[in-house]
């Protein structure tokens, strides 16, 4: 008999969100009355702005006719996507970034995850917990989780806690990873790292040898002056890191499915002979044996965001969904519950009621108040204690869930 991929085995049974997804739907099924507020996955919830709508008419169109028809395009992308994106995105932020560092994709999860393919087998990983779950579920897929101890931890992989005490910055690991990912603004805490802070790491990287993955992909949301958008606004971050972005919650593409990865052309690690090796040349490599391109609509709609309106109506969307994250921020505050997170992010990482798992707030959010979070645990051991609500919602539905929460006491 043939044999499969024996970590596979190893992951738990089913993938965070969906868990959640699943005992949501048994709830509703079993209340069919219950009118269910959805503050768990980060799902966008506004329609796609009328600059993406007309793109993507207006690509429909070029399909339908012989002279304008494209079938395959270019792996990493069109150029001018990338061009649009390397002088929008960095050059006119002051970034050092060429348009063929740019690799477009179908979104930062696939990214985050495929990244792994070009890692050694045995690459030591580092996290910070609480932790966006792909990180450490397709480096379990790999074989570099080694096993699942009782606390939810792998053995192999280093976390880096994030918590009250530390004010939600990990701390510099005791022993060198080979691969560290960081994501800021974060999620599931929804704060961000200071200029400072993302400097120590940049430098610890470069110092150790050690590969940074950054995870951009909520960068549209920061407001607070200063705060850094890209990894690459800290010098030195070209030599030894890679940023991920996303369109999905900047300009509401989960459905559409676009993203891109930056790979530096300075970037390089070390074969198994201790041979430096580029890391833009592998994960090109990667992308064109594995990857077709994202599609040509999908391309189209993303040049879109670029223009004057697009840009002007993804502020909008990003604005609309920072006043249902303050608005979760002030309920909070008037119902006593701690908090972190939400104004610069659309993630509001919330304090359990005293004595409350992660789950058992869950549970009480769904059954009492017919709202959805997603537990903190989920994300890891130092999630215990803690739920993630998502401004992701009509205003009128993040008033409701305030009011719910409000009218009665937790
Ligand atoms: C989340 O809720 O954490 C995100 O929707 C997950 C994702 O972007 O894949």
């Amino acid at each position: 008999m043939f044999r499969i991929n024996h970590n596979y085995t190893l992951l738990p049974g089913s993938y965070l969100f969906s868990e959640i997804a699943r005992r949501v739907a048994d709830f509703q099924a079993a209340h069919p009355e219950a009118e269910i507020i959805k503050m768990g996955i980060g799902d966008v919830t506004r329609p796609l702005c009328p600059a993406v709508v007309d793109a993507l008419h207006q690509a429909v169109e070029e399909e339908a006719a012989a002279e304008t028809f494209c079938g395959y395009g270019p792996e990493q992308g069109y150029p001018e996507l990338r061009t649009l994106i390397a002088r929008t995105d960095y050059r006119e932020r002051g970034i050092d970034i060429d348009a063929d560092e740019i690799f477009v994709s179908d979104g930062a999860k696939s990214d985050t995850g495929n990244i792994t393919d070009i890692l050694a087998a045995d690459s030591k990983i580092a996290v910070t917990d609480p932790v966006y779950p792909v990180y450490v579920d397709t480096n379990v897929m790999g074989g570099r989780g080694g096993m699942l101890n009782a606390d939810g931890r792998w053995s192999r992989i280093t976390y880096l806690p994030c918590t009250e005490e530390n004010g939600f910055c990990p701390a510099l690991p005791a022993t060198r990873p080979d691969v560290v990912y960081l994501c800021y603004p974060n999620n599931p805490t929804g704060t961000v790292l200071s200029r400072e802070e993302l400097t120590k790491w940049v430098d610890y990287c470069r110092r150790e040898g050690v590969l940074l993955l950054f995870d951009a992909a909520y960068e549209a949301f920061v407001r607070t002056p200063g705060v850094p958008r890209s990894i690459y606004e800290i010098e030195g971050a070209r030599e030894t890191a890679i940023e991920f972005r996303s369109f999905s919650k900047t300009a509401g593409f989960t459905g559409i499915r676009l993203g891109y990865t930056v790979v530096p052309k300075e970037l390089t690690g070390v074969d198994a002979c201790g041979n430096k090796v580029g890391l833009h040349g592998l994960w090109k490599r990667r992308q064109t044996t594995k990857f077709n391109g994202a599609s040509f609509l999908t391309q189209r709609a993303g040049e879109a965001l670029y223009s004057p309106e697009g840009q002007q109506q993804v502020k909008e969307g990003i604005d609309f969904y920072l006043s249902n994250a303050a608005t979760i921020r002030e309920g909070l505050d008037a119902i006593g519950l701690r908090h972190v997170g939400g104004s610069d992010s659309p993630y509001i990482w919330v304090n359990s009621p005293e004595g409350m798992t992660s789950w058992e707030f869950f549970n009480l959010l769904l059954e009492k108040y017919h709202i959805v979070c997603t537990p903190g645990s989920g994300f890891g051991k130092a999630g215990e204690g803690y739920v993630r609500l998502t401004a992701f919602n009509s205003a009128e539905r993040v008033a409701e869930a305030i009011k719910r929460l409000k009218s009665h006491s937790l």
